[in-house]
């Protein structure tokens, strides 16, 4: 009797205790469905900041080495058995980049291998992925120009 009575009294306090605990535990369901929903958004922001970044244009040398490779590599590559004009690593940016004969670090103007590009004598008739676009040019004119430097990824051979 005394202990049917006990119960009474105290499941009264303790349902209500749950049900403010119910309550408090669905609105901290909420926040953290919001919070994750909200840090979901942010992180589908975060790659699209990044995305921004990438627009930009790639570095000078990672440029270079790119253009190189399409349009000079075919020719010119290290893996060619006899690269034309005896010229067999323009693939190897440090090692042209090192290069006194073809280029004058921050000269274009006294760089072979900018004066050939410019010319137009370089790529050569028939490459494969023709001509350079004006755009390409300047970059590697402006590489030259801004020191010739090697990404900092590549040996810094010579
Ligand atoms: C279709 C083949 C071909 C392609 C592509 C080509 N070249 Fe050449 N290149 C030659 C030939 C052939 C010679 C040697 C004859 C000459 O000097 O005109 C030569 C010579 C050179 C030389 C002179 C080498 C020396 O030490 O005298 C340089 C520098 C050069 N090429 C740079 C380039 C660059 C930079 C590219 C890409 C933008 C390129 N070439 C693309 C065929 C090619």
């Amino acid at each position: 009797m005394t202990q049917t009575f006990k119960t009474e009294i105290y499941r009264d306090p303790q349902g209500h205790t749950e049900m403010r605990f119910n309550f408090l535990t669905s609105i901290l369901e909420r926040t953290a469905v919001l919070s994750s929903f909200v840090f979901c958004l942010s992180s589908f922001n975060a790659p699209h900041a990044r995305g921004d970044a990438s627009t930009q244009p790639q570095p000078l040398p990672e440029r270079v080495q790119t253009i190189f490779a399409t349009h000079c590599a075919e020719c010119h590559g290290e893996t060619v058995a006899h690269p034309r004009g005896n010229f067999g690593y323009i693939t190897n940016l440090a090692r042209v980049a090192a290069d006194t004969e073809l280029i004058t670090p921050g000269k274009p103007e006294q760089s072979q291998l900018w004066q050939m590009i410019k010319s137009g004598e370089m790529p050569a008739r028939g490459a494969k992925a023709g001509p350079l676009s004006a755009d390409e040019k300047e970059s590697i004119r402006k590489w030259i120009e801004s020191g010739a430097t090697v990404s900092s990824s590549e040996p810094t051979g010579k």
